[in-house]
C-alpha cells in the first residue's frame, strides 16, 4: 500500500452551506477549493473573501486551485489567507518561478497546474521550486466532465521527472476522477486525487473518500 490523498472539490457541494458541506467530507486529506474568474476559464465561482472564511472554519487544510488570470498578482493573497497549498496555472503566470517563491514565502505550499494540452517539458527545471504539480484531466472550468485518458502518458512523464529530483513533490490529478479512472491515474503515478461529483454526488461523501483512497493506495505505480 502506498500513501495517497483524496481532496474532494467543493465545486460539487451546496454553495449555500459550505460549512456543513465540509463536515460531510471529514475523512478527506484536504478540501479542494476551485477559484474561477470567468476569464481564464468560462465559469465563475468564489474568490478571496470566501476562501478567507473557509480557512477560518475548516478543520481540513485548504487546497486552493486558482483558475484565474493575472495570478502573479492575486495568488499570494490566497497563501496569506491561510491556504495550505496554492495552485496556479502555468498558462496564466508571466513569472512562475517568482510566483512559486512568493507563495512559499507567504507560508503555503507552491503548486503549478497544467491544462491537458500543456506540456511539462518547458517547466522541468523549475520542479524544485514546487511542492506539487497538478495535471488537469479535463479542460478546467466545470465539474462532472469525463476523464481524458490522453493525459496518462504525461502523468507518467511527470512521475519519472519528480522521482528524478529525489524531492517530495506531490502529483495531483483533477477532473473526471471516479472509482474507475482513479485506477489508471494511480497506476500512471498520481498520488493526490481531486474528486468532485464522484464524492459529493453520492449518498455518503465521507465513505466515497475512503473507498477512493483505498482503491488508489492498492494500485502500484507501473511505468
Ligand atoms: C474543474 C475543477 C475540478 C472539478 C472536478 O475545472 O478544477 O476541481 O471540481 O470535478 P469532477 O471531479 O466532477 O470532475
Ligand atoms: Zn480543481
Amino acid at each position: 500500500m502506498r500513501t495517497c490523498q483524496i481532496n474532494p472539490s467543493i465545486l460539487s457541494a451546496d454553495f449555500t452551506n459550505l460549512e456543513r458541506e465540509l463536515t460531510r467530507i471529514h475523512t478527506a486529506d484536504a478540501v479542494h477549493v476551485d477559484v474561477m474568474d470567468n476569464h481564464f476559464v468560462p465559469n465563475l465561482t468564489i474568490g478571496l473573501p470566501v476562501v478567507q472564511r473557509l480557512a477560518e472554519v475548516s478543520s481540513l487544510p485548504l487546497d486552493v486551485h486558482l483558475m484565474i488570470s493575472d495570478v502573479d498578482r492575486w495568488g499570494p493573497g490566497y497563501a496569506e489567507a491561510g491556504a495550505a497549498s496554492v495552485t496556479f496555472h502555468a498558462e496564466a503566470s508571466a513569472a512562475p518561478i517568482k510566483l512559486a517563491r512568493d507563495l512559499r514565502a507567504a507560508g503555503a505550499k507552491a503548486s503549478m497546474a497544467l491544462r491537458p494540452a500543456t506540456p511539462i517539458e518547458p517547466y522541468l527545471d523549475m520542479l524544485p521550486e514546487l511542492d506539487m504539480v497538478l495535471l488537469m484531466t479535463v479542460e478546467p472550468g466545470f465539474g462532472g466532465q469525463a476523464f481524458l485518458d490522453l493525459v496518462l502518458p504525461k502523468i507518467r512523464r511527470v512521475r519519472r521527472a519528480i522521482d528524478g529530483t529525489g524531492l517530495p513533490i506531490a502529483l495531483q490529478v483533477d477532473g473526471g476522477v471516479t472509482r474507475e479512472t482513479i485506477l489508471r491515474a494511480a497506476e500512471a503515478g498520481a498520488d493526490v486525487f481531486v474528486a468532485g461529483s464522484s464524492v459529493y454526488g453520492t449518498e455518503d461523501p465521507a465513505e466515497a473518500v475512503v473507498t477512493l483512497r483505498n482503491l488508489a493506495a492498492r494500485t502500484p505505480v507501473s511505468m
